[in-house]
């Protein structure tokens, strides 16, 4: 789908449909939807009237006038009550919209900017918002279907407003890329596992700064390690968990150099299991298909640099991917063995599916040793526990840096993509020593978020940090908050956030 806008009044845009909106409580209608209830007799006002249209978040009102509009329908959206109202409302709003476009195989579609007028929004974060919104919604993963979904060709946003308009196209043109950026990883992510193995994830990494135009790629830059290099350094943990695997890991490295040079490198890594069986300690049967998204902490990271490329944020980022199969065979690694990690740390093994922590910290060494970043973000599908805490609503967010970590809620907040801190105090580091090595790989029955990011803990070697537990937020099981089932995109949105403030 193609997203853009256009400087003119909505009742002459020449559409298949129209969409304006109305606040929850709404009697009478201003703005732009007055303007289109006037031209097209007063159907919205008579049906808020009537009681059949609230004005709820996502809720929406179809109508087919008979004159008054260049376009043959028109659609309202609801964007619940005015006091409630979020920037991420505006986003959330077009789900529905698309949703009615693709049911009436619509091709184009021109809405209003929602948020803008009476929601209070600046035009340009609320054309960012929608457009983001758009992109997310036209995601289709219908690779396997034989009958394709249908795509709506073209959603346009219309601002009359001539002196808004630059605000409004350039806010459109930001949501738009970050939009494509999520969906290039969201279908990483929804790729069947036995058609995304380590060395098919690399291979998509390789093209992260494809199709972003010239410039962006240029500054783009991927190199892939296998397992001789990996050897020749003592990965001892990315070794370990693809041990069970025939396919041989990956550690995809890839550099965005939007930073003057010499600046000094952001780090992004990312858990790259492209499936998690739980290896020897394996995992029951209910539910393991899901694990096909253990890689989404990988794709994220990947998506990230691609969206930061696409927007030519001036800053150094450098993704760390640690690609490997978790399966369990006779060349398994097992509980009880005791690794030595690329930093010279020893783990005991108790558990073969505490593997995403492995891989990571010999990610997160190589990234300090190579790159010497001033700062460094780590998402992963790591634990079970965080969702045991946080449910799907928040990522859960540990972290080393105060300053970082305030940062970070401040990215949260504004990009609507919430995350929440754990603690991640000392007291928890003595669930995770071990008697015949220095750190055992899981930490017992409590407080397993922390545990887990507490053992990552130990090999970021003073770099400020923050760390995001998204096995709760990376996958949608059910429609809600904008988001249509399967690969959600976290935690994107708000590292884009963080990186571009
Ligand atoms: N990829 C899983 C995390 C996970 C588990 C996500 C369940 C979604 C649902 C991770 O590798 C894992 O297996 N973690 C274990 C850790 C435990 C053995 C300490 C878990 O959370 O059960
Ligand atoms: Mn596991
Ligand atoms: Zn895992």
């Amino acid at each position: 789908m193609r997203i853009g806008c256009v400087s003119t009044d909505i009742r002459a845009v020449k559409a298949d449909m129209v969409v304006v909106n109305l606040f929850e409580g709404t009697k009478r209608p201003g703005g732009a939807t007055a303007a289109v209830d006037a031209a097209i007799g007063g159907a919205i006002a008579a049906a808020v009237r009537a009681g059949d249209f609230a004005g709820k978040l996502g809720e929406t009102l179809s109508l087919r006038p008979s004159r008054g509009l260049s376009s043959p329908r028109v659609l309202v959206v609801g964007l619940g009550k005015k006091e409630k109202f979020t920037a991420d409302h505006a986003r959330q709003a077009i789900l529905p919209v698309l949703k009615e476009a693709k049911r009436l195989k619509l091709s184009t579609v021109a809405s209003v900017v929602h948020g803008a007028g009476a929601g209070g929004i600046d035009p340009g974060v609320a054309a960012r918002f929608g457009a983001l919104g758009a992109a997310l919604s036209a995601f289709e993963f219908d690779r396997y279907k034989e009958k394709k979904a249908h795509r709506v060709a073209r959603f346009l946003f219309v601002e009359r407003d001539a002196k808004a308009f630059p605000t409004v196209r350039a806010g459109v043109s930001r949501g738009a890329r970050v939009g494509e950026a999520i969906n290039w990883g969201r279908s990483l992510v929804a790729t069947p596992p036995a058609e995304l193995r380590p060395d098919d994830l690399a291979r998509a990494a390789r093209r992260v700064g494809r199709g972003i135009g010239a410039v962006a790629a240029r500054k783009v830059r991927v190199r892939v390690l296998g397992r001789t290099e990996l050897s020749a350094m003592k990965a001892g943990g990315i070794l370990a968990v693809a041990k069970g695997s025939p396919a041989p890991p990956r550690l995809v490295v890839a550099e965005y150099r939007g930073g003057s040079p010499g600046s000094p490198w952001t780090a992004l890594v990312g858990k790259g299991v492209t499936f998690d069986t739980g290896g020897i300690s394996l995992k029951k049967w209910e539910g393991m298909e899901k694990m096909k998204y253990d890689m989404a902490g990988g794709a994220g990271m990947l998506a990230t640099l691609r969206a930061a490329a696409a927007l030519g944020i001036r800053r150094n980022l450098v993704a760390v991917v640690p690609c490997v199969e978790n399966m369990p065979s006779g060349t398994a690694y097992r509980p009880g063995d005791v690794l030595r990690m690329m930093s010279g740390k020893t783990v005991e093994i108790l558990s073969t599916d505490a593997e995403g922590r492995l891989i990571l910290a010999d990610a997160m060494t190589y990234a300090v040793r190579r790159y010497r970043p001033k700062e460094m973000i780590d998402a992963a599908t790591l634990t079970g526990a965080c969702i045991v805490a946080l449910g799907s609503v928040n990522i859960g967010m540990m972290g080393n840096d105060e300053a970082m970590l305030s940062r970070m809620k401040a990215a949260s907040a504004a990009s609507g993509e919430k995350a929440w801190e754990l603690p991640l105090h000392e007291e928890y580091f003595e669930q995770i020593k071990s008697d015949i090595g220095e750190l055992k790989n899981i930490g017992g029955g409590e407080a397993g978020a922390i545990t887990a990011a507490r053992f990552l803990q130990e090999f970021v070697d003073g770099t400020p940090w923050v760390h995001f537990d998204i096995a709760g937020t990376a996958w949608v099981e059910k429609e809600k908050r904008g988001y249509a089932p399967g690969p959600s995109g976290a935690p994107v949105r708000l590292l884009v956030q963080y990186l571009s403030s």
